[in-house]
């Protein structure tokens, strides 16, 4: 799937002028708060008169929690999404062409800024950027009502991506086995324990990884699970269960790089639309992170053919819990290419 496209063919702005200065530059600025796996930021950017490139930074990959590189193309996914948002939000419509370059696979979109209104879906979702952030802690009891998971499985749909509530209780039980499965297989990847080090210890000032307050309080154990992470200090005390809340699994008809980048537009959708909703969301990759687990989660815990490309976790938050920080993220003259 090259060259693929969203919203109908490219029509020239009917000036002809490219659009204000700095209109392309605060859509970037605004995309960077996408999440992104342990907050590596694995993308770079070009800014044209009416366009925006967006390529895949290798240099971030992670090959010991990614072997197969498809959390990096989720992350860009979601930061092409929230630019088109970002840009949506400030009233302009767009046109994707995703892997543009046939001879470059690690460009992965250009973003043309073209004449007509930007998709109602995109401006609803606009104010939520900065809202959105990946909170680990419990959630409270029971699942989200049938409705907000209708609107969370369109805006997949919309994005390409194919999204499976787990609420049968047998099936939940057998993924979250399988959650905590990967992560004991994960602890002896080669390189997997090194990567977990150091995005979880990052220097000072280094505008990337996870930070320690965006990790619950753990008492007499270091370990929040499933993610190994070393425990944090984000509050209350004990409150890292991944029990309540609904686990959602994003899948997609095919599996190769364009659909993992459109699994990533899904995931951004996703969250967005539950932020909007004013839940909790959270995503959990280990389970597609292992080539073993991944395929029992498609075939012993989904029983669908599309392919899983990521877990993601969405619920209530109890009364009283603190808001979240935002994540510290890389200034934008960091991430642009010349
Ligand atoms: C592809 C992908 C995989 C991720 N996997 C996990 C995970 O397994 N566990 C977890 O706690 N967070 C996971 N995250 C969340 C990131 O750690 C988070 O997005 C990043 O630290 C930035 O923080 P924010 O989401 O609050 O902005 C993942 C995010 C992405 C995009």
């Amino acid at each position: 799937m090259t060259g693929t496209t969203n919203e109908g063919p490219a029509r020239a702005r009917p000036d002809s002028r490219p659009p204000a200065a700095g209109l392309l530059q605060e859509a970037v600025r605004q995309a960077l708060a996408a999440p992104s796996v342990h907050n590596t930021q694995p993308w770079r950017w070009r800014i044209g008169d009416d366009h925006v490139d967006l390529h895949a930074d290798r240099d971030r990959f992670l090959p010991g929690t990614d072997p197969e590189g498809r959390d990096l193309l989720i992350s860009c996914g979601a930061a092409l999404h929230h630019l088109r948002v970002a840009l949506a939000g400030a009233g302009v419509a767009t046109h994707v062409v995703r892997l543009p370059d046939p001879e470059d696979r690690d460009h992965l979109a250009t973003v043309r800024v073209v004449s007509g209104e930007p998709g109602p879906m995109d401006v609803a979702l606009h104010n939520q950027l900065v809202r959105r952030h990946s909170d680990r802690r419990a959630y409270a009891d029971g699942p989200v009502d049938a409705g907000t998971l209708d609107a969370l499985v369109g805006a997949a749909a919309a994005e390409g991506g194919v999204l499976w509530p787990v609420l049968d209780p047998g099936r939940r039980e057998r993924l979250l086995a399988l959650l905590g499965d990967a992560a004991t297989r994960q602890q002896d990847a080669p390189g997997y324990l090194a990567e977990l080090m150091t995005w979880t210890h990052r220097y000072h000032n280094a505008h990337d990884g996870v930070p320690i307050d965006a990790v619950p309080r753990v008492s007499g154990t270091a370990v929040a699970l499933p993610r190994r992470f070393p425990a944090g200090t984000l509050g209350p005390e004990d409150g890292c269960s991944i029990g309540a809340g609904t686990l959602l699994a994003l899948c997609t008809r095919d599996d190769d790089t364009a659909a993992r980048l459109r699994a990533g537009e899904a995931t951004s959708a996703v969250l967005l639309t539950a932020t909007h909703a004013g839940l909790a969301s959270a995503p959990l990759s280990q389970a597609v992170e292992v080539a073993t687990t991944r395929d029992r989660l498609r075939w012993e815990v989904l029983g669908v053919p599309e392919h899983p490309q990521l877990i993601l976790r969405v619920g209530e938050r109890p009364p009283g819990f603190p808001p979240l920080l935002p994540t510290p993220r890389r200034p934008l003259r960091f991430v642009m290419q010349s």
